[in-house]
C-alpha cells in the first residue's frame, strides 16, 4: 500500500489525474494541484489557517446571488481578472486596449438615437460624449453596436438601487456611416467596489482601499472585429494609480473638458482589432 507524506503527496494526486479524458482539463487540474501544494508548503500552512481560508471561500459563495457575484469581485481584487484580460487581448499597436468587464453590465439595456440622454434621471453633472469607431487603418466602422454603462454622482450603478425599474446611465447606440456616435449623460465619478462582504474584509485586512477611479464602460461589437470591452478613465482622478481592480491603462485615460456653460464634454475614439 502506498503511504503519503508531504514529499510524495503532490505527485500522487497528479498521477490520479492522468486519466482525465479532456486534455485541457487535465492540464489545468495538474497545474492547479501543483501550485496549490507548493503554496501550502512554501508558507507552511497551518490547519487553523486553512480552516480560516475555507470559511472565507464559503462566505464568498454565500454572498453570491443573481445581483452580486462575490467570486468575480475576489478575482478582480486579486488581479486575476485583469491578468486574464491582458493575456487574451494582446492587440496590434493603435488598437484600443481592453480592461475588466465588471459586475454591473446588464443584458437588454435600452437602445437610443444619437444625442439621446442616457442618464435618464441619474444624478450628476451634465456631459456629452462624442466617440468614433474605426479599424486600425482609420476607416470608419458603420453600425457598430456601442453599449455604455456608468455610475452616478453618488458612485452607484442603477442596478444597485433597490426597486429602480428604469435603466439609468446605460444604453446602446449604433455608430453612423462615419463611425461616429454621441450621447448625453452625466460625469463619471470614482466609487468603491462593493465592500460589505468577504472581499471588503480581505481589502481591510490587507490595508487596501476599495476605490475605482472614475470611468465610463464601453462594449463595442461590429461584424468582422473582436468585441472590445473597455473603459474610459477620467484624467486627474486620484485613484488612477491605485485602482482596486488594476484595470487602468494609460491609453484609456480621457479628458472630461468643462465647457463655458458648466457642462462637460468627453471625446474618445475606439479602434477595433479585426477578428482572428
Ligand atoms: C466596475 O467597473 O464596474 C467594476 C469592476 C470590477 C469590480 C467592481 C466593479
Ligand atoms: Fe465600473
Amino acid at each position: 500500500m502506498q503511504e503519503y507524506d508531504q514529499h510524495n503527496l503532490t505527485s500522487a494526486v497528479i498521477a490520479r489525474l492522468a486519466d482525465t479524458p479532456d486534455r485541457r482539463t487535465r492540464e489545468i487540474m495538474t497545474s492547479l494541484v501543483g501550485h496549490l501544494h507548493d503554496f501550502a508548503r512554501k508558507i507552511r500552512l497551518t490547519e487553523a489557517e486553512w480552516m480560516r481560508g475555507i470559511e472565507f471561500l464559503t462566505a464568498t459563495g454565500q454572498k453570491c446571488d443573481d445581483k452580486r457575484q462575490e467570486f468575480i469581485l475576489l478575482s478582480d481584487v486579486l488581479g486575476l481578472s485583469m491578468l486574464t484580460v491582458a493575456m487574451n487581448h494582446q492587440k496590434p499597436d493603435g488598437c484600443t486596449e481592453a480592461t475588466v468587464f465588471g459586475p454591473f453590465h446588464v443584458e437588454g439595456a435600452p437602445h437610443y438615437e444619437h444625442g439621446a440622454d442616457l442618464a435618464n434621471g441619474a444624478r450628476g453633472q451634465l456631459c456629452t460624449v462624442y466617440g468614433r469607431v474605426t479599424g486600425a487603418d482609420g476607416r470608419p466602422i458603420a453600425d457598430a453596436v456601442v453599449e455604455t454603462w456608468q455610475a452616478d454622482a453618488d458612485g452607484h450603478y442603477d442596478v444597485q438601487y433597490e426597486g429602480l425599474e428604469v435603466a439609468q446611465g446605460r444604453g446602446v447606440l449604433k455608430s453612423g456611416d462615419d463611425g461616429r456616435f454621441h450621447f448625453r449623460t452625466i460625469v463619471a465619478q470614482a466609487y468603491p467596489i462593493p465592500d460589505d462582504g468577504p472581499v471588503g474584509e480581505l481589502l481591510r485586512a490587507t490595508g487596501r482601499h476599495p476605490w475605482r477611479p472614475a470611468h465610463l464602460h464601453f462594449m463595442i461589437n461590429a461584424p468582422g472585429y473582436e468585441t472590445l470591452v473597455t473603459h474610459v478613465f477620467r484624467r486627474g482622478d486620484k485613484y488612477l494609480d491605485s485602482d482596486a481592480v488594476f484595470g487602468v491603462r494609460t491609453s484609456l485615460i480621457g479628458d472630461w473638458v468643462r465647457l463655458t456653460d458648466g457642462t462637460y464634454r468627453l471625446d474618445f475614439d475606439f479602434v477595433l482589432n479585426p477578428a482572428r
